[in-house]
């Protein structure tokens, strides 16, 4: 079995017949992963496809890179690293050997010198503020998790996140902060993102203006793996939390990345996240594919981009608290597996990672949900939702769950209407249900691991590195090189180095900024 195969596969019947004729299958196609209930028997799934689909991730070396990855070989080929973020999750005293060396007692010791850190902010009355600097994997792990937690977390202490490079996002922060109960925290894997230093050195001034140069040492950390870079920008490495090349920034945030997070849940319920992720790299290593809840997750996106030629994917937490998710994942997702060439550096010739994105349910109902019920395009979708909430209005969790498991239903069997077409509801639009009691530290990390395999495994499938990202670099390079251009003088603006479109954007700039 081979990709290329997949689209001769024979086409499932609908959803309704399949039901019709098997409805055992909405108990075999249901699996549980520690806390998580998935249940994927609304898909254009049957036991044929789903034997083909896991022929083909076996054959594709599935097992194979799974287990190198834990073997901390060096997977990350094109930067010659080893992907280490499953070590970051694994109890004191395990193992998990990087260039000859375990590297879980590093791990532990950092965290236990973020514990000490955490709870000393948890118990310092003059801090109340704390901001997290970052972008990407430096920004959205840790902010997704802080809303998504919100109900662990510390009463007096808030979180802000700034990210955007577009001044208006740190602006509005320090409009609403006061120089002396703020702690900033500068989260750069490399410290050499241009939008992070630049939004770090506005913070910076913005303090030594109200408070003198002395209270950047108590009011600034670094997490970063590049202490020279953190000294260089003028925070004491006393203040840094350091973690390693072999996490990448979108797997980070189990890491020191996720300090701010600790600060504000604590680190017991830090641990917990951290178990959480752990109960499923355990199941993902351990579990034969076809009873691997990653692994079969991530054929049937599979079967979906190559073989039916789905482009996109939605994710719709039936849960405010994780409206942040699908932008988490679309770097996860998208950062990972949007790649063109291979690992044998060539161009791959079958559709890769897809378009992922989502809002909350049951806002996205009236919005775009049209498009998924009666668009000319399949959308597949993941619904998420827990059986009770973190807040006290019962009524509006049964509402919502009903319309989580409503939508489900509609999606798959739709509703026939001869008589007026544009009351047609074809169905047959597949999604998944995951499902768990409540929304956990636990839990979280679950459903963030649970993703992350799921993008290993189809980066594995497709045949690309799904840890590397270097098609951020061109844009990096040029708006370095067009900067000095908008803001020097007439000679700054070279021409002959661009189009005749840039040319003109640049020219407009400069004679209106
Ligand atoms: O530009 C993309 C990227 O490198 C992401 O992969 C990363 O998460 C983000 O920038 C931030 O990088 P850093 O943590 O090094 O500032």
């Amino acid at each position: 079995m081979d990709l290329a195969q997949l689209s001769d596969l024979p086409r499932p019947a609908h959803l309704r017949e399949l039901f019709a004729t098997d409805p055992g299958r909405a108990e075999r196609y249901v699996k549980h992963v520690g806390d998580l209930r998935v249940d994927y028997s609304k898909h254009r799934l049957t036991d044929d496809v789903l034997g083909a689909l896991l022929d083909l991730a076996h054959t594709s070396g599935v097992e194979a890179r799974r287990d190198a990855m834990f073997a901390g070989e060096h997977i990350n080929v094109a930067e010659d690293r080893a992907v280490g973020h499953v070590a970051l999750r694994m109890p004191r005293g395990s193992e998990f050997m990087i260039d000859g060396e375990n590297v879980v007692p590093d791990v532990h010791a950092v965290l236990d010198e973020m514990s000490a850190f955490a709870e000393r902010v948890r118990a310092d009355p003059t801090i109340t503020h704390v901001v997290n600097i970052g972008i990407g994997g430096s920004d959205l792990g840790p902010a997704m998790a802080y809303e998504a937690l919100q109900a662990a977390r510390h009463p007096r202490l808030r979180c802000s996140f700034v990210s955007n490079v577009d001044g208006a996002d740190i602006a509005a922060v320090l409009a609403d902060a006061d120089p002396a109960s703020t702690l900033f925290i500068v989260a750069s894997k490399t410290f050499g993102t241009i939008e992070t230093l630049t939004n770090a050195r506005t913070a910076r001034a913005w303090l030594v203006d109200a408070l003198g140069e002395q209270a950047v040492r108590d009011h600034f950390v670094a997490v970063s793996t590049n202490a020279e870079r953190v000294a260089e920008f003028g925070i004491d490495t006393a203040n840094m939390f350091g973690f390693w090349d072999w996490v990448g920034g979108r797997y980070s945030v189990a890491s020191a990345i996720g300090l701010s997070l600790m600060i504000a849940i604590g680190p017991a319920a830090f641990r917990e996240f951290l178990a959480g992720f752990h109960t499923v790299d355990v199941h993902f290593r351990s579990e034969p594919l076809a009873s691997n809840v990653p692994v079969v997750l991530a054929m049937l996106g599979v079967w979906y981009a190559n073989g039916l030629g789905f482009d996109t994917k939605a994710v719709l937490p039936y849960a405010q608290e994780l409206a942040r998710f699908p932008a988490y994942l679309q770097q996860l997702d998208m950062e990972s597996n949007g790649k063109s060439v291979g690992l044998d550096g060539m161009r791959v010739d079958h559709h890769t990672g897809p378009i992922v994105w989502g809002e909350p349910g049951t806002n996205g109902q009236h919005a775009f949900y049209q498009l998924i019920h009666q668009g000319t395009r399949v959308v597949p979708v993941d619904f998420i939702g827990f059986a009770r909430a973190n807040h006290r209005y019962q009524q509006h969790h049964d509402l919502l769950i009903a319309n989580l498991i409503a939508q489900s239903e509609a999606l798959a069997f739709g509703r026939a209407n001869a008589a007026e077409p544009h009351r047609h509801f074809e169905g047959n639009r597949p999604n998944t249900v995951i499902v768990a009691e409540q929304l956990t530290p636990a839990v979280l990390g679950q459903l963030i691991a649970l993703y992350e395999h799921i993008v290993h495994v189809q980066g594995t499938v497709w045949g690309v590195n799904s840890y590397d990202q270097w098609g951020v670099e061109l844009g990096k390079e040029l708006a370095n090189q067009v900067t000095p251009e908008l803001t020097g003088d007439d000679d700054a603006h070279r021409p002959d180095a661009h189009d005749a479109s840039t040319n003109a954007l640049i020219d407009w700039y400069r004679n209106n900024r």
